[in-house]
């Protein structure tokens, strides 16, 4: 049996899709447990840039199953667009499935976002491709899932009966102009002859797979500080993208999973709004996000950056239980005199090593940190361990030590071979 996860430990950016596309070598199958379009994978290969959003990173290995899991909101629109991309480049998109038990992402639901976004007092800063609306009316029971799609007359009904009240809500709540259901239907009318035969069910396909000893790898979208439970709740996505998400997103048993592979980024971005306890708004801020190209995949948006936040990466350590960390961009640090690693936050005069649940709380915390030196030598083109520089391989082994974890893998550069390789991930 095999079944790796991998999974953001920080904000989300951490540059999963790059280790996803290295992993995926040898994977059989690779599964999309939870979010949507919201993320944004950058991989580069054969120094072609691909940006995905809603497919796993992994699709671009044709030779395994590549699974939109039951616990992702799934775009239809988006899902051919990126396909039609894929295609051009001349990839092959026969080997993409979809799960009947994933909900479809509605033409409301983006609408919906947009104006709860733009009427909100506290803002979340959501990507606005309609994440929040979908899982609401998910756990409401009133979505609507792929399988519908199957007999039109039913899936009409069912766009009929939510329409009713997503364009009262439009009108009478936020002002806004109603939506037009009989273009929605016209809409999937012309989609539904080429999503039709993308959907399966998929979680005896996925389970049998690692019964049988095939690798499957699990693909995290976001991470953990934006989990729906144990991130900086309000500010957050609506899915777990956590080990346990796996196991509610694609339908497999906690029993079943065997390596999860956190990936850390050498510092810490974030999008959206919500408490950043490392966050420098300040000269070393804007020379990380040039040097680091943190402007969001999806959206555009500059990312907030800061130094690294080790009580971050602990927390979804323990949440997660790690059993690799990639470690991410650390070339990106590559000539700062000093770079600084929070292992602590003051709050109140009193020193905390784990994330308060109370956002005040974490908005009034200062990072505790320790300094280390920094570097000035190329290191992209390095490739083994012990021929990084010596501060280097220090920033390297005091993450290892205080998370508890190995780093099985340090990625020095944006392209697939741009990696060292310290353990096998197995
Ligand atoms: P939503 O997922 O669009 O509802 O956005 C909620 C929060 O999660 C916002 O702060 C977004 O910026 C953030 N977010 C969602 N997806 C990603 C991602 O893939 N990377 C980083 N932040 C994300």
């Amino acid at each position: 049996m095999s079944s790796q996860v991998v999974v953001g430990t920080q904000w989300g950016d951490e540059g999963k899709g790059k280790i996803v596309d290295v992993l995926a070598e040898n994977a059989d199958m690779v599964v999309r447990f939870q979010g949507g379009d919201n993320a944004g994978h950058t991989v580069i290969v054969d120094g072609k840039k691909h940006v995905l959003h809603l497919l796993p990173s992994g699709v671009l290995h044709e030779e395994g199953a590549c699974i939109i899991g039951p616990g992702v909101v799934c775009n239809p629109f988006v899902l051919l667009e990126e396909m039609e991309k894929l295609k051009e480049g001349g990839m092959s998109t026969d080997h993409i499935i979809v799960s009947d038990r994933t909900h479809i992402l509605m033409p409301y639901h983006c609408y919906q976002d947009q104006l709860e976004e733009s009427a909100a007092v506290n803002k979340i800063g959501t990507t606005k491709k309609g994440i929040g609306p979908c899982y609401a009316d998910k756990y409401a029971r009133h979505g609507i899932r792929y399988h519908e799609l199957k007999d039109f007359e039913h899936f009409k009904e069912r766009v009929h009966e939510n329409l009713k009240l997503k364009n009262k809500l439009f009108t009478e709540v936020y002002n806004a102009e109603p939506m037009d259901e009989e273009k929605i239907i016209a809409d999937f009318e012309q989609i539904r002859s080429r999503i039709l035969p993308m959907i399966k069910e998929t979680t005896s396909v996925i389970n049998k797979a690692i019964d049988e000893g095939k690798n499957v790898l699990f693909e995290g979208a976001q991470a953990c500080m934006l989990d729906i439970n144990y991130g900086t709740y309000p500010y957050v996505t609506s899915s777990s993208p956590t080990s346990a998400g796996v196991t509610e997103g694609a339908g497999v048993a906690p029993s079943k999973i065997q390596t999860v592979v956190g990936v850390v980024k050498a510092y810490s971005t974030r999008v959206g709004e919500g408490p950043f306890v490392t966050e420098l708004e300040n000269e070393k801020g804007e020379w990380i996000r040039d040097h680091g190209f943190e402007f969001g995949a999806t959206t555009g948006r500059p990312r907030r950056c800061g130094w690294l936040d080790l009580v971050v990466v602990k927390h979804a350590h323990m949440l997660n239980g790690l059993t690799d960390i990639v470690l991410t961009k650390i070339d990106v640090l590559t000539g700062l005199d000093e770079l600084n690693v929070c292992i602590g936050y003051e709050i109140d005069g009193q020193i905390l090593d784990i994330v308060p649940s109370d956002q005040e709380e974490v908005a009034r915390a200062k990072p505790v940190y320790k300094v280390f030196p920094g570097w000035k030598e190329d290191i992209t083109k390095i490739e083994r361990k012990e021929d990084l520089p010596k501060e280097c391989i220090d920033y390297i082994d005091f993450i290892e030590e205080y998370v508890g974890v190995p780093v099985s893998m340090i990625s020095v550069g944006p392209d697939r071979v741009n990696n060292i390789y310290v353990k096998e991930i197995k």
